[in-house]
């Protein structure tokens, strides 16, 4: 299967490239320039030069990494990219592979600071530092230190440690931080980078989701021509926009999938079903699957079992949809010929470095479908982080309530019912997670907390006392959890009358279960869902 949509990279975009030495720095680095209205990309630091050059960059940004120039096998950087007449800032590593690279000092000394640092800017006109105080504190994470700058250089800023923390060259537009500008701690950080990308890249901040939207819609249209296209729609933000932003280009040429397998949680199918086809205009095939779900879940408790049998279900689910759809396409006589997915530009960046990892849990994301498929792949959003996803979506007019949705898995409640999944317990555990969503959202905690799984352990069963009598009832879980990327994630510090509210509201209002508890646990050890 091919991709075909256009990079906006080989569009007239200005691009800036940002050169990842390792960590996860570089993707926050790119997020911060996209910030500043500025499209930016990823590439691996093992790139040559010469294809670096070829994508015509705007301006490069080289980020840190975990190595010290002084490794053996630490990653260089080729002398020629200086030397092209683009751009460069330098960060951390990045500064220092430039400050060696140009002939300057790099000291191997053990001078080293970590965390917080107060930053004594010396050239508080210069081109970085122009409006900002000679007194400013930033994030440093580093061994080495530069004590002197390479020729041609001035420096703009130093530490108690480091000499030489900041240097400027005008004249080659060359620029480096010893610290971490991208991290919020440092308190300048984000208009030091700014004063890199329009003074001294002299670009302007005119990268929008709008102009996001106009040219994918121009490129899809281009792509498809007059043939079809399916999308597999999850009731999650990325399948959700990515259809809508199809749906903008090719109208009704795009054909929906929702595959209701009953696992969703307390209005979510109505959602897709109404609020989204009202916003977009889509064509949309809805699959009620519930019992071939429910009937092939039945008897099953263990959690992986539990996934194999979704995800499978869902893969055949889909296909019968798309078979159905290819026969009626196939009177008009337009051949059904793309699939879009909602890929994210993460998605990308992970899968052409991720290393191996152990297989905590299949996830299985229900929207991923078979690799056999004969498509061609139409993936907007390959290129766009989640935060933009979200803001695409809120310029193609879809609902707060799709586009602001926390993370759900693909498959659904059945993973959070510890036990047998039944459509009883199905619909208690629905009761009970639509009042402590409702509650949350009252609360105006929704962006506060990333997600918050609500569980039934149905297996478990406790002695409590309502209105005289003696009640045999079930535990319901809460899980609210605070992360950046799901990898690891802390618990929500919950206000206790949320809590309360959530509680009581719960135990009054969903038969058979008689308490409330909350899961006071990280992840690490803990995963976010319990199953
Ligand atoms: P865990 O439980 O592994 O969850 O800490 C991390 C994040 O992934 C979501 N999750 C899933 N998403 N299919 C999905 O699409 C799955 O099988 C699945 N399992 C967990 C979970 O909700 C959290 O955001």
């Amino acid at each position: 299967m091919a991709s075909a949509t256009p990079d906006p990279a080989d569009t007239a975009v200005d691009t800036v490239l940002v050169v990842d030495f390792g960590a996860q720095y570089a993707q926050l680095i790119a997020r911060r320039v996209r910030e500043a209205r500025v499209y930016s990309e990823i590439v691996p630091h093992s790139m040559p030069v010469s294809e670096m050059l070829a994508k015509n960059p705007k301006a490069i940004i080289l980020s840190g990494g975990p190595s010290s120039v002084y490794e053996e096998g630490a990653p260089t950087v080729d002398r020629a990219l200086f030397e092209a007449g683009v751009p460069v800032f330098g960060m951390c590593y990045g500064f220092q592979l430039m400050a060696t690279t140009l002939g300057g000092v790099v000291d191997n000394s053990g001078a080293r600071e970590y965390g917080r640092t107060p930053l004594a800017v010396s050239q508080t006109g210069s081109t970085l530092f122009e409006g900002t105080p000679a007194e400013q504190s930033v994030w440093m994470s580093h061994g080495d230190a530069c004590s002197a700058a390479p020729e041609g250089f001035t420096v703009s800023a130093s530490t108690s440690v480091v000499p030489v923390a900041a240097f400027e060259n005008d004249a080659k537009r060359l620029y480096g931080v010893q610290y971490h500008p991208e991290v919020m701690h440092s308190t300048h950080g984000q208009q030091v980078l700014e004063h890199f990308l329009y003074r001294g890249a002299g670009l302007a901040p005119t990268w929008t989701t709008h102009n996001v939207v106009e040219e994918q819609v121009a490129a899809i249209r281009a792509q498809v021509g007059t043939k079809r296209a399916i999308c597999g729609l999850s009731g999650g933000v990325d399948s959700a926009v990515a259809a809508a932003l199809v749906q903008r280009a090719i109208g009704d040429q795009l054909t929906c999938v929702y595959v209701d397998h009953g696992l969703m949680r307390k209005g979510e199918t109505e959602q897709v079903e109404k609020d989204f086809v009202a916003a977009t205009g889509v064509k949309l095939k809805v699959v009620d699957a519930e019992e071939r779900f429910l009937s092939a879940l039945a008897g099953v408790t263990d959690p992986e079992e539990k996934r194999k049998i979704i995800g499978r279900e869902f893969i055949r689910v889909f296909e019968q949809a798309q078979a159905e759809i290819i026969a009626e396409a196939g009177a008009s006589g337009e051949p059904v010929e793309f699939l879009v997915q909602g890929t994210l530009y993460p998605d990308v960046v992970e899968s052409g470095g991720g290393s191996g990892t152990a297989n905590i849990k299949s996830h299985h994301n229900v929207g991923g479908l078979p690799e056999d498929l004969e498509f061609q792949l139409i993936e907007p959003l390959r290129k766009l982080f989640k935060d933009e996803v979200r803001m695409v979506g809120q310029e193609l007019g879809l609902p707060e309530e799709i586009v602001q949705r926390q993370p759900f898995p693909g498959p659904g409640l059945g993973i959070r019912i510890v036990g047998e999944v039944t459509k009883d317990r199905l619909d208690l555990l629905r009761d009970a997670d639509a009042i402590a969503r409702a509650e949350l959202t009252a609360a105006g905690l929704d962006r506060e907390i990333w997600q918050c799984p609500v569980v039934l352990l149905a297996d478990v069963r406790s002695v409590g006392v309502q209105g005289d009598g003696r009640t045999y009832g079930h535990p319901i879980v809460l899980r609210p959890v605070s992360s950046e990327d799901a990898m690891t994630a802390d618990w929500s510090r919950l206000p206790y009358e949320v809590l309360e509210k959530i509680s009581t509201r719960i135990t009054n209002e969903v038969r058979d279960v008689n308490r409330v508890v909350v899961d006071v646990t990280s992840k690490p050890p803990g995963t976010i869902e319990w199953e």
